[in-house]
């Protein structure tokens, strides 16, 4: 009862910040993503009837406290789907990507053990099926299954059964690229779920944030349909803007942003001054990803590497869903 999966981080371009129910992560908005092949996680799951409590590591380090108790809540859920409750696991994860740094570590990590563990398990869960397991470790997470663009149906019922991820694109279809900006890989002091549920519950600015998304959400499906570049970037940038607005409204008010966080926002914008079409997008962290166009690569990488306070640049391409080692 043993299988082993890799799933990749993505990058939201129409942002998820905001759940309408914290149980079972049921998001405030859609939300839309490029699964990008940089960033990854592996990780293997491994069922015994000898164990009588699960064992996580991580990175080749036992994990305890809160960031256990999240891979075995999430463990009981595929132990209640299969009936199989009296099961415990070994579970060996590998980040390819910084934890809790904001490259969404909880993404390809939630979405690496959900197909591990239902694989294990014995479930045959469809995509659908997986995306909303998926959901319920970490909401970015449901969208990782897929490669390439995909979004994330909110979904109108209560029990959360319509609230998944569903392709859009595959990565085939159009080679966009991601430059991930690193200046701080440190786990950041305020985590996305802390964040966004004080930004919900607190921020004053939250509301105009809900009813700017569906004209967001429409405009860039039309620009990843026409593959209009620049109507992809300006939007994603935007959305990016008003996601980090609200939590300068939130009580205690709090910036994920650092200095160098904004050299970089104004280096990508003196880019696109310059005749480069570049545009960025931030997560829940300091750290930026600036979307480009491979014929631009050598200018992008070199224009980045040289801002103070920059200590790394990661380039990625799109990249694929689930796989199984
Ligand atoms: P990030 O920007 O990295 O997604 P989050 O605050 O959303 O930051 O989530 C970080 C948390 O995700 C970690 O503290 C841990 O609980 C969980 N996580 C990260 N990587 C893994 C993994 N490989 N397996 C299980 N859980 C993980
Ligand atoms: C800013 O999915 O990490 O990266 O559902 O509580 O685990 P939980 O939060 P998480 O939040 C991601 C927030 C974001 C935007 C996004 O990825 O859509
Ligand atoms: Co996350």
């Amino acid at each position: 009862m043993k299988a082993t999966a890799k799933a990749h981080t993505n990058i939201a371009l129409i942002k998820y910040w905001g759940k309408r129910d914290q149980a079972l992560i049921l998001p405030t908005n859609n939300s839309l993503s490029l699964t990008l092949d940089g960033f990854y996680t592996t990780t293997t799951v491994d069922f015994h009837d000898a164990l009588t409590q699960d064992v996580f590591m991580l990175n080749g380090q036992a994990v305890t406290g809160e960031a256990y108790q999240r891979v075995t809540k999430f463990l009981d859920l595929i132990r209640n789907l299969s009936g199989k409750t009296d099961l415990y696991a070994n579970i060996g994860s590998i980040n390819e990507v910084p934890t809790a740094a904001g490259f969404a570590s909880s993404a390809s990590g939630f979405a690496a053990l959900a197909a591990a563990g239902a694989k294990a398990i014995g479930l045959n869960l469809s995509d659908p099926e997986l995306s909303r397991l998926t959901r319920q470790g970490s909401g970015s997470a449901c969208r990782s299954i897929y490669g390439g663009f995909a979004e994330w149906e909110m979904g109108e019922k209560e029990d959360g059964t319509d609230s998944y991820a569903v392709p859009i694109a595959p990565r085939e279809y159009w080679d966009i690229r991601v430059a991930a900006v690193v200046l701080s890989s440190t786990m950041k002091k305020v985590s996305s779920r802390a964040g966004m549920k004080r930004t919900v519950e607190t921020s004053p600015f939250y509301s105009g944030w809900i009813d700017s998304i569906p004209n967001d959400l429409n405009g860039i499906k039309v620009g990843i349909q026409e593959k209009d570049f620049e109507k992809v970037g300006a939007i994603s940038e935007a959305n990016c803007l008003k996601m980090h607005a609200t939590t300068l409204g939130a009580n205690p008010p709090f910036t994920y942003w650092h200095d160098t966080t904004l050299r970089v926002m104004h280096t990508v914008q003196e880019m696109r001054a310059n005749g480069i079409p570049a545009y960025f997008t931030i997560d829940a962290g300091p750290n930026v990803k600036v979307l480009y166009l491979p014929e631009d690569e050598a200018r992008v990488e070199e224009t980045l590497r040289n801002i103070a306070g920059v200590t790394d640049v990661r380039l990625s391409k799109a990249g694929p869903g689930i796989t199984y080692l």
